[in-house]
């Protein structure tokens, strides 16, 4: 939440600035703003709304030229969002400029401080007070706008990402990090902070991860890391993989199509190299041992949103492949009900972003109760790989779209991986059971390239199905989460009443909200599976028929008994009942863009959302 950009080196930072911010909107769009240091001075532009608001007022009252700037693009908590809120904000000495990620817990006991001591402040925001206090720190340092950046973050309880300029210092820029992500791009000449390196992508490769609690100061030729107390700290450096067109809308008219479009890839890198020509799974970069998972006893998941739907489709692959009982949780709920997790518990914690604030904060809930956390994570150098005992990185590459796609079909991929190394090591299955799974895994790509190619069909259905006022998902087994995705896909984009069910519920309450033509779709098994589960789905779609439903069905080739009760067919490759998700749900996908796009939504940018809630 919230996206950051700071900049000192030899371009016009506001270019820099205002190009790394088109690349970080994904992470709020309420406001945005930017400050330059020049001739002394501060000037800062900020405007309510996105960040076109802000490129027009540009336009009309430009900035002047300089080579130092930060710049912020919001999603509101404290304070809504207007120009006042909009970052950044500036000290009353009109010395010191700062932008915020993250929430200031004890902003109210600092703010009554700073308005006892006669400080006017100018916004509802919590940031605000991290502007005056640095102003009044400042004296006292000689001005080492590092110093009084640690000074205050002492001060600070919360999670928080600071940048911050000053007027009198150009050529510097200072940043703090808290639980909040923070990473550096160093160039030639020129150094760059951002909360994504997608920001600074195209300038360079070069990214150094930041560690908790530390302050980084940014010089033209410099890179100075501290603890908040002042002592040097540990950094890790490393080299991006991907390229600037990975983060380009590369002629999608959304990064949501392009990012669906990309899904055999994303899965196909996700496996490269993890298989071994013994047709084994060698997965040494998880940094777990094999007697760490032969301990293991239970297997608690904690997720949220899309990714936790990953997790329970991981689930049934999971005890089915390895025997060990497993739990899947909303990461928000974990902590607070007193959950019976130990040593011997491997907790994964799936996320995208690897900011998730509600997983993060269950996974070092879980670490304090003795249990090994492994992260599935697409972000590296992010706050829950850093902190977790294990990651396996998905390798979907950026994803821009606030609603997720190819990294829910990546999630399931590595969970798969991981289950199978499990059963591998604890000898559940035998190797040529493993390989014959793997083969499975091996030939998605190709079936959801195939399954892409119904795309057409599912747009002109969702034409068809836009002034629905509500629409259904049923499924059952890997199904079910299925069918909660395609629902949460709808909900976010299309802003319309969506739920999905597990099919077998339906009559215990659910089946009351049918009447004449509500779209319900269904996700139909394999006949070829455990056909009980496949009858039943079929009794499941007459039952809504009965009821005037109209009904949508995905079903696999070749499954002719579902032909008389469907309404609407969408066909998907023949494929093994647990790979069956990473196929079914890609209509799902492409019907709730679509939907979205009748409706005139801004697809990428849904009201409301951020891509990665790091706040709690
Ligand atoms: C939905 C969506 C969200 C995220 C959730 C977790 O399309 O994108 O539900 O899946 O906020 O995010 P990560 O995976 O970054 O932890």
């Amino acid at each position: 939440m919230c996206g950051i950009v700071g900049y000192v080196g030899e371009k016009q930072a506001l270019e820099v600035v205002v190009g790394g911010l088109r690349r970080l909107e994904y992470r709020g769009y309420d406001s945005a703003g930017v400050a330059v240091v020049a001739d002394g001075e501060l000037d800062v532009r900020k405007k309510a709304g996105k960040l076109a608001n802000l490129e027009s007022l540009l336009g009309e009252d430009p900035l002047p030229g300089s080579t130092t700037g930060i710049g912020h693009t919001r999603w509101a908590t404290h304070g809504g969002p207007t120009d006042a809120n909009a970052h950044p904000h500036v000290s009353a000495d009109g010395k010191v400029a700062v932008i915020h990620n993250g929430i200031i817990e004890n902003f109210a006991e600092l703010r009554a401080e700073l308005t006892a001591a006669g400080v006017v402040l100018a916004s509802e925001t919590d940031t605000e007070v991290v502007a005056h206090l640095l102003a009044s720190v400042l004296p006292a340092t000689g001005h080492d706008l590092a110093e009084s950046m640690r000074a205050v973050c002492r001060r600070l309880e919360g999670a928080f990402t600071l940048v911050a300029v000053q007027a009198d210092v150009p050529d510097v820029v200072v940043g703090a990090r808290r639980s909040s992500p923070l990473v550096v791009g160093r160039g030639d000449g020129e150094n760059f902070l951002a909360s994504d390196v997608t920001a600074f992508i195209a300038h360079t490769r070069h990214a150094i991860e930041l560690g908790q609690d530390q302050v980084v100061e940014l010089t033209r030729d410099s890179v100075t890391v501290t603890n908040f107390d002042g002592t040097p700290a540990t950094v890790h450096a490393y080299e991006v993989t991907w390229d600037a067109a990975a983060a380009e809308k590369g002629g999608y008219d959304t990064f949501m199509s392009k990012e669906i479009a990309e899904q055999p890839k994303a899965v196909a890198d996700t496996l490269l190299g993890r298989i071994g020509a013994d047709g084994l799974l060698h997965l040494d970069e998880m940094r777990v041992t094999d007697t760490d998972l032969r301990e293991v006893d239970k297997v608690v998941v904690i997720a949220c949103g899309t990714a936790y739907h990953a997790g329970m489709v991981a689930k049934y692959a999971l005890e089915h492949w390895t025997r060990i009982p497993c739990e899947v949780e909303l990461a928000s709920e974990f902590r607070y009900r007193d959950p019976v997790v130990d040593r011997r518990t491997l907790v994964v914690a799936i996320s995208q972003s690897g900011e998730t604030m509600d997983t993060l904060m269950a996974l070092r809930y879980a670490r304090e109760q003795g249990a090994r956390v492994l992260a599935i994570c697409n972000t590296q150098g992010s706050t829950i790989p850093r902190e977790s005992d294990a990651v396996l990185y998905t390798r979907a590459g950026p994803e821009v779209a606030v609603a997720s796609t190819k990294a829910f079909l990546t999630q399931i991929v590595a969970c798969y991986l991981v289950a199978l190394y499990v059963a591998q090591v604890r000898g559940n299955k035998f190797g040529d059971e493993i390989g014959s799974v793997v083969r499975d895994l091996a030939n998605m790509p190709r079936k959801i390239d195939l399954v892409l190619d119904t795309a057409e069909d599912v747009k002109a259905l969702a034409a068809q199905l836009q002034d629905s006022r509500s629409v259904l998902f049923i499924g059952r087994h890997v199904g079910f989460p299925v069918a909660l995705e395609g629902a949460l896909k709808l909900k976010e984009l299309a802003y319309m009443h969506a739920e999905g069910f597990a099919a077998g519920e339906l009559k215990h309450g659910p089946i009351a909200l049918l009447e004449e033509g509500v779209p319900v779709i269904v996700v139909v098994p394999s006949p070829r599976g455990r056909s009980v589960l496949h009858e039943k789905i079929v009794s499941n779609i007459q039952e809504v028929r009965a009821r005037g439903a109209r009904t949508i069905v995905i079903a696999e080739e070749g499954d002719e008994s579902v032909v008389p009760y469907a309404d609407h067919i969408v066909r998907v490759p023949q494929c093994p009942t647990l790979l069956q998700p990473l196929l079914a749900v890609v209509p799902l996908q492409v019907f709730a863009c679509a939907m979205a796009t009748a409706k005139g939504h801004d697809v990428d940018q849904p009201r409301n959302l951020a891509k990665s809630v790091t706040v709690e």
